[in-house]
């Protein structure tokens, strides 16, 4: 069957882990730079103050893109920089870049898709509560407003919320992200409600504001990617990919099952029914408004069957099973079961909104990139999401993570993701063999898989 003719290649990134300029063009601190300088909060000490200094060389940036050849480029609007108190004054300086990024990208043919938060929290937000604050919903319409009157003659592509399972989960319960906290479990269970409000107000907005036909998408990362060692072992995968776990914030379909099928998984409401927030009829329709598409992040996953018990087990990592420098699992069968497993839940057109990986990768004596490793997972992965598409999975567009080297939130710098390498002293970009390899593949519209 092969990938549709107008499927969507393109490249992610967000504002705080590329734009840099911190301080600059009216921008206030956000929960990162704060969370940045708390001794040992991020690996080798590093800040996203100055990013892979993007902000100033957008222009450029944009041309690295269109001989990368990608058509779509997803990206988040930094919230501190258009609104630097959180609500209140909005910073033209702000508004501006964004309107020439846009501008910049049609110029040469690349769809703008705008992600509205991708973690980063003006500070002054953070400090009355985040997303604990019942206000929170009303902040975030307030702040979709202000980008979407601004962007949506030109820009018709959305995605309201990314992965709340590590803005919620990792930030508020596990302290790895900003701010670092360790809630409760009722302080949770109302942090998550309010996060889908904030979803049902942003989609409401475009929805009710946008200047052209929008198109707008969730994004999330299953946790519990499965893939079934056997045939046999499917349904055990499939139960594991939708499981709820006892850090239910960690868990990818709680916000699914409320966003696209209207109701929190009954796990969930009879097992903490003594500390939910109040969640009314009105509250789970602004939260189930129906979406275009359904966005997944996709990077490592586990083999798993039945247990004895009845239960599914994960199959223990072989020694020396391919793994990323970041010690994730190579799993392309990801592409396969968790795509087929997700599309038949919530039958909802799939884009994968993240696929990559961090790799060792320098520049070698010849002065090029020559990143082997990242060329044939990139393969591998890639082949796999062509057969779930052949087995009649609805999937629209892949956009590589990521763009450029960048700031892997607590790992800091440390870790590479790029199509585009940086140099972190100079701030100088090299494609990577990677993103060349890319660029063919988008080409043949992944014929030469
Ligand atoms: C996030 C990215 C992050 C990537 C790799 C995703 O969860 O959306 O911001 O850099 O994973 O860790």
């Amino acid at each position: 069957m092969g990938l549709r003719s107008d499927f969507i290649w393109g490249a992610a990134t967000a504002a705080i882990q590329i734009e840099g300029a911190g301080q600059e063009g009216g921008r206030s601190l956000s929960n990162w730079d704060v969370f940045s300088e708390i001794p040992g909060a991020i690996k080798g000490g590093d800040s996203p103050l100055e990013g892979v200094d993007h902000y100033r060389r957008m222009r450029s940036d944009v041309m690295l893109m269109k001989e990368l050849g990608i058509r779509a480029y997803r990206f988040s609007i930094s919230w501190p920089r258009i609104l630097p108190q959180g609500t209140g004054e909005v910073n033209q300086d702000g508004l501006r870049f964004y309107n020439e990024l846009v501008d910049t990208l049609l110029e040469v043919g690349i769809t703008p898709y705008v992600t509205l938060y991708h973690w980063d929290l003006p500070y002054n937000l953070h400090l009355q509560g985040g997303f604990l604050n019942p206000a929170m919903p009303s902040w975030m319409e307030n702040y979709a407003k202000v980008v979407v009157d601004a962007l949506s003659d030109r820009v018709s592509n959305w995605i309201t919320l990314n992965e709340p399972q590590c803005f919620l989960g990792l930030a508020y319960k596990d302290a790895v992200h900003a701010p670092g906290w360790r809630l409760s479990d009722r302080e949770m269970a109302l942090a998550v409600h309010n996060t889908l409000l904030c979803h049902g107000k942003i989609l409401h907005v475009i929805r009710t504001f946008a200047k052209t036909k929008a198109k707008v998408a969730f994004v999330q990362a299953t946790p519990f990617t499965s893939v079934p060692v056997t045939e046999k072992d499917i349904e055990a995968a499939r139960d594991r990919q939708f499981m709820l776990s006892d850090s239910f914030a960690n868990s990818g379909v709680l916000y699914t099952d409320a966003i696209y099928r209207g109701k929190y998984p009954d796990e969930y409401l009879s097992r903490y029914q003594d500390i939910l927030p109040v969640i009314t009829d009105d509250d789970m329709r602004l939260i189930s408004a129906p979406l275009d598409y359904f966005g997944l992040n996709l990077y490592g996953g586990d083999f798993v069957q039945r247990g004895v018990d009845g239960k599914p087990v994960v199959v223990p990592r072989i020694k020396g099973y391919a793994r990323t420098a970041l010690d994730w699992d190579v799993r392309p069968e990801i592409m396969y079961w968790t795509l087929k497993f997700c599309y038949e839940r919530y039958r909802v057109p799939i884009l994968v909104t993240e696929n990559g990986m961090s790799g060792n990768d320098w520049i070698h004596v010849d002065g090029h990139i020559h990143d082997a490793d990242r060329i044939d997972f990139l393969h591998r992965y890639l082949k796999c999401m062509r057969s779930a598409v052949d087995d009649g999975v609805d999937i629209r567009g892949y956009f590589h993570w990521s763009l450029f080297d960048n700031f892997e939130w607590s790992l800091g710098f440390a870790e590479r993701f790029g199509l585009v390498f940086v140099d972190y002293v100079t701030g100088e970009r090299t494609i990577k063999d990677s993103g060349y390899w890319y660029r063919d593949i988008v080409k043949s519209n992944g014929l030469s898989l």
